[in-house]
């Protein structure tokens, strides 16, 4: 079995049904969500995917569906039985199953889903000619620091990029300045090669990944500015990038069609790529010769 599903004690095809129709989930959103990548069957950076699952737990006021530890046990289950080697894991925790209403119903218990697939990561390809992005206003709301699974305006802008052909939506706010991606955080490398993200807060996840990336640019002598930036000065900047679980990181070369910088992946992406390749254990994936980048 390659794609299977853990839902509330029971472990099923992936296809099978299985979430009665008055799940909070499925009527209110009322759940929230992690993507936990593994690779050759080791689920990487789960601590810092737990922290997270626990402060949007917290922020929704819902509680563990189970401990820490047997949720571990889950994942491990569940990467032994699926065999696959790359993995997407995704978890699911919701308010449970109540007639509709809603106020929390005083007796629904948290329900759990973890789903196992095939993880795809960016392939050579990708990597060495970048990634374009289309830029939308952001419309999603005031709390996009909980990792909900209220996603409908990152679909609608996901599927917007889908059709413009590129791999990403950026999200502008009220003030022209990117927050995130629809699916991934943002960055661009300055003039003066330093790595520049928009700060945590409200407007945007804190990605485990984005958390990840700082640590090791700080420890590898990249200089780090968490502060907003314009679409105008990602088009101006050396390099953009962007970051997630599963898209790792990637070079964005092009923003609505204009290209960024000189057009081509620069060398601190590059840097950066290399070293979470090996934080993640995907080195090997990615050995070889690169092709000079041109910043
Ligand atoms: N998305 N911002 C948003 C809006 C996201 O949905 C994600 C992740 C990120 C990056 O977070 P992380 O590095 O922890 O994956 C930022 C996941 C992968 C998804 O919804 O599939």
């Amino acid at each position: 079995m390659s794609r299977i599903a853990y839902c509330n004690g029971r472990w099923l095809p992936i296809g099978a049904p299985a979430v009665p129709v008055e799940d909070r989930g499925l009527q209110f959103a009322d759940a929230v969500y992690e993507v936990v990548k593994a690779v050759d069957g080791r689920p990487r950076d789960l601590d810092r995917h737990l922290d997270r699952l626990d402060r949007s737990l917290a922020q929704l006021r819902l509680a563990w569906p189970m401990s820490r530890r047997a949720l571990t046990a889950v994942i491990e289950a569940g990467l032994a039985r699926s065999a696959l080697r790359d993995v997407a894991i995704y978890l699911q925790v919701g308010r449970g199953v109540a007639p509709r209403s809603h106020p929390f119903p005083p007796r629904a218990r948290p329900g759990l889903i973890v789903t196992f697939r095939r993880a795809h990561f960016p392939g050579r390809r990708e990597l060495e000619q970048g990634v374009k992005v289309i830029s939308l206003p952001d419309e999603r709301w005031a709390h996009c620091d909980i990792k909900s699974v209220g996603l409908l305006p990152n679909v609608l802008a996901r599927q917007r990029a889908a059709e413009a052909g590129c791999r990403e939506a950026w999200l502008v706010d009220a003030e022209g300045l990117v927050t995130e991606g629809g699916g991934s955080n943002a960055y661009i490398v300055d003039r003066q090669g330093k790595l520049v993200t928009r700060p945590l807060g409200p407007s945007i996840l804190p990605g485990v990944t984005r958390s990840v990336l700082l640590e090791l640019a700080r420890q590898d002598g990249i200089e780090v500015g968490e502060r907003p930036f314009s679409l105008e000065e990602a088009l101006e900047a050396r390099e953009a990038l962007l970051s997630s679980t599963t898209s790792l990181l990637l070079p964005v070369v092009g923003i609505d069609g204009r290209p960024v910088g000189n057009g081509h992946p620069g060398s601190v992406g590059r840097r950066l790529f290399e070293l979470y390749a090996a934080h993640c254990g995907l080195s090997s994936r990615y050995g070889g010769p690169w092709p000079s980048t041109r910043a």
